[in-house]
């Protein structure tokens, strides 16, 4: 694997991607910080070398480079998941180059169910814990161990500092901000009621199809990293009505402004 993160990585180099501090995967619906960032270079996943080919419709696909909050960023505008077929190692391998690209920070953001009915459609919760019901593990390959313990300590797996610092930013900015634990699933199906109901008793306070993967890469690359969640549907079992798919992206995109405020305001301190 390490073989060809080079090769990845000198196409990349040799396209402008210039030596990146912060990495950025953006989620569904979650694609305008994009127009904050004075972009010098991009390429489409599918001409990356060793890149999985992109699918899903919602998102374009694409790796950008450019200054963000004075910060040189790499961004994910869209990712890749379980449920378009890939493997754990396919989904992460992005991770791996941007950290060899030579980011220091990993921001992560997703559109979530929210499993805590304290929590609303359209609020942003901070992930600080996350429970892995994928049934798998980005680790689980043979040389893991080339790239860092392969027994990856998960205590804590979300950096408390940048926690910390954008519970203030959104303080400051009277964004309200949620607070909580993430279950992953495979998907693409939405959970039945009693999955929900299962999904609270265990801890969960939001559910959602990506994200955990990335964050164990990230950990067992001594990368800190940052997750949040936008709310985009509240998972009442007792009252659940069908999810609409576009409803969610609208929900998402409606949470985007304070997204990109948090996100912003944050790589300017880091
Ligand atoms: N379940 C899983 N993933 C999701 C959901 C959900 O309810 N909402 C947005 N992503």
């Amino acid at each position: 694997m390490q073989k060809h993160i080079t090769e990845t990585t000198e196409y990349l180099i040799s396209k402008g991607f210039d030596k990146p501090e912060i990495g950025i995967v953006l989620g569904t619906g979650l694609g305008k910080l994009i127009d904050d960032i004075e972009i010098t270079a991009e390429a489409h996943y599918n001409n990356i070398p060793y890149f999985p080919l992109a699918t899903v419709e919602f998102h374009t696909g694409k790796l950008i480079f450019g200054t963000l909050a004075g910060k040189k960023v790499v961004v994910m505008q869209g990712r890749f998941h379980l449920y378009e077929g890939y493997d754990f190692v396919d989904i992460t391998y992005p991770i791996r180059i941007m950290h060899q690209l030579g980011i220091q920070k990993l921001l992560v953001s997703n559109a979530a169910g929210a499993i805590n009915l304290d929590y609303k459609k359209g609020d942003i919760m901070i992930i600080d814990d996350h429970i892995n019901l994928q049934g798998g593990s980005p680790l689980a390959f043979k040389g893991v161990s080339q790239f860092g313990e392969r027994f990856a300590d998960m205590s804590a797996p979300y950096d408390a500092n940048m926690i910390a610092t954008i519970e203030k930013i959104a303080a400051d900015h009277n964004i309200d901000i949620q607070k909580g634990v993430y279950a992953s699933v495979v998907g693409p199906q939405l959970e039945t009621r009693a999955e929900y109901r299962m999904l609270k008793i265990i801890g969960a306070d939001a559910v959602g199809m990506s994200t955990v993967p990335e964050v164990i890469v990230a950990n067992h690359l001594s990368l800190p990293c940052l997750a949040v969640s936008v709310l985009t549907d509240e998972c009442d079992p007792d009252n659940l009505a069908p999810v609409d798919i576009e409803d969610i992206i609208a929900v998402a995109g409606k949470a985007e402004p304070k997204m990109i405020t948090l996100f912003s305001e944050l790589i300017k301190t880091l």
